[in-house]
């Protein structure tokens, strides 16, 4: 599988253009690699900034979201809130595995740190 990997990272930089504030490569499985690839797919529209510093729709996601709980995201990722779609028509329970393996891996203080700037919805 490691051969594949270099193939799967140009996909991941065409497709998702907006993942650049997040995480390097290096420390990434590959089953937070492809979470990544999803999320920027289906939840970075809502969740990432387009460029730095810039404000998202939804709260930026890491590590001590839905109260670094796992059973809670996915069940606000299945169920969708107020202001959020449900995703259980269109992801795969191993896709949102996937995105919640990914999402863990980011750090939660440089969110915060960012945040602070006067990040609020
Ligand atoms: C249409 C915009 C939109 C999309 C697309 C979207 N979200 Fe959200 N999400 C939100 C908003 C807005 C909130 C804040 C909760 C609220 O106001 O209902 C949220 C909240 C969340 C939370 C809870 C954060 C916390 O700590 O309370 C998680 C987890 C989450 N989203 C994950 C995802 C994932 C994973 C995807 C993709 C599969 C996704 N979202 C797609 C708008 C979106």
């Amino acid at each position: 599988m490691k051969r594949n990997i270099p193939a799967l990272l140009f996909v991941l930089a065409a497709a998702a253009p907006a993942a650049h504030a997040q995480k390097t490569d290096g420390d990434l499985n590959e089953t937070q690699l492809h979470g990544r690839q999803v999320f920027a797919q289906s939840c970075g529209v809502c969740h990432l900034s387009p460029s730095l510093g810039s404000k998202t729709f939804g709260p930026p996601l890491n590590k001590a979201s839905a109260a670094g709980n796992d059973e809670v995201m996915r069940a606000i990722i299945v169920n969708g809130t107020e202001r959020m779609p449900a995703f259980k028509y269109y992801l795969k329970p191993a896709e949102i595995d996937a995105i919640i393996s990914y999402v863990r891996s980011v750090p939660a203080q440089v969110v915060r740190a960012a945040n602070e700037k006067g990040e609020s919805r």
